[in-house]
């Protein structure tokens, strides 16, 4: 009997709550300050009965951005077109079950090291770790169990700009990385209509690291759509060229009369089968490494994408010294998600990063990070529309 009343009690409380909490989804304190509240909900568990959850994210402009604490993937964001209608743009499944089963890394966190390390090895202070070789003979994007599948520790902040706190620790010697690494990214969502993404890191020994994130997007809203029509423009004067694995050669090319020139803006399929080039043919199109024209920590536009019939614009803005840009060559109709099925080049990425294979290039900018130092960087996708 005690139990009953206990449970009406109980059920009273959570309902009570419910409305409570929906009642006050954006609260106007005076004004001009508007409060957005963080909506979260259950995403189900993961095998290991570790539970996921998402949280939504407003901003009195319009946008929403849903984000789970599994991977800190962004399963969601809404962006508006020319005629102020807000649509989602971004590549990705229905469900949880849909990330466990098959993602290409959609809207997902990136680490320890975003991209390539050649032959799953590298030195460090004179000793070889090895790290799992999951593409191929190389490691790609943090391993077999990268930051993209693990649950982070969540906290959501209130606001005007709205933000998701995401911690997590990765172990000492985790996928093959040496030392204990505290990781923290924080997602803000801004008035502008950005989102802004601030990665923090540090060791308890010397390691590398490279963060990203590998949202995918096309910016029509329609993912059965080819974004072979968006313009793209890079202010990056140089790329990385690659082996045919993938693997930087070392070299810093610059772009002017190649196919990577984006110094100007160009349509992603004006070149992108030129099969005569090298380059073009190793990445099945573009999937390679630009570095920014301007190499200062600042944080400075490295991108801009144009979608002529949404007028959808999204410019990039970093810290970091390079980014991948990919053109979804690797989709293949796998996995299906949001009413469709994946297909060849129906998304692309600007993941921001420093270079590839850093850990085997001495003449790159250095990803080791040493105890007493604190890794930061900071990028932001903006949108709008014209
Ligand atoms: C990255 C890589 C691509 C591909 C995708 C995931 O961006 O550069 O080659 O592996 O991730 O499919």
């Amino acid at each position: 009997m005690k139990l009953k009343v206990l449970g009406i009690l109980l059920c009273s409380a959570l309902l009570f709550q419910n409305c409570t909490s929906k009642k006050a989804e954006s609260t106007t304190i005076d004004s001009t300050t508007t409060v957005n509240k963080i909506e979260k909900t259950s995403y189900g568990k993961l095998p290991t009965g570790e539970a996921a959850d998402l949280y939504t994210l407003k901003n009195s402009a319009g946008m929403v951005v849903k984000i789970t604490n599994y991977g800190g993937i962004i399963t969601y964001w809404s962006t508006p077109d020319k005629n102020g209608k807000y649509t989602d743009v971004a590549l990705g499944c229905d469900s949880l079950g849909g990330y466990l089963k098959a993602s290409p890394y959609f809207g997902a966190l990136i680490g320890r090291y975003g991209n390539r390390i050649a032959k799953g090895k590298f030195t460090l202070d004179g000793k070889q770790y090895t790290l799992a070789q999951n593409n191929g003979v190389n490691a790609l994007h943090g391993g077999k169990k990268g930051f993209d599948k693990v649950i982070w520790t969540a906290t959501p902040i209130d606001g005007e700009e709205p933000q998701l706190k995401l911690t997590y620790t990765s172990v000492d010697g985790e996928e093959g990385y040496p030392g204990k690494l505290d990781v923290e990214v924080i997602y803000t969502l801004q008035k502008d209509n950005s989102l802004k993404i601030d990665y923090k890191a540090t060791t308890d020994k010397p390691t590398v690291v490279n963060l990203t994130n590998h949202a995918y997007f096309n910016l029509t809203g329609d993912f059965s759509k080819e974004i072979l029509d968006h313009e793209v423009m890079l202010n990056a004067d140089k790329f990385l060229p690659v082996d045919e694995t993938l693997i930087p050669t070392g070299e810093l090319k610059a772009v002017a009369g190649t196919p990577f020139d984006f110094t100007k803006s160009f349509k992603i399929g004006a070149r992108i089968n030129d099969v005569k080039d090298e380059q073009i043919k190793y990445g099945k199109g573009y999937d390679h490494c630009w570095v920014a024209t301007d190499s200062s920590k600042t944080l400075k536009s490295i991108a801009t994408v144009y979608e002529p019939t949404s007028g959808r614009v999204m410019e990039v803005l970093t810290t970091e010294p390079a980014v991948q840009f990919y053109t979804g060559n690797f989709l293949d109709g796998v996995p299906a998600g949001k009413g469709v099925n994946y297909k060849f080049r129906t998304g692309f990425c600007l993941e921001t990063q420093h270079y590839p294979d850093s850990p085997n290039q001495p003449k790159f900018p250095s990803t080791v990070l040493k105890p007493n130092e604190t890794y930061k960087t900071t990028t932001v996708y903006k949108f709008s529309a014209k």
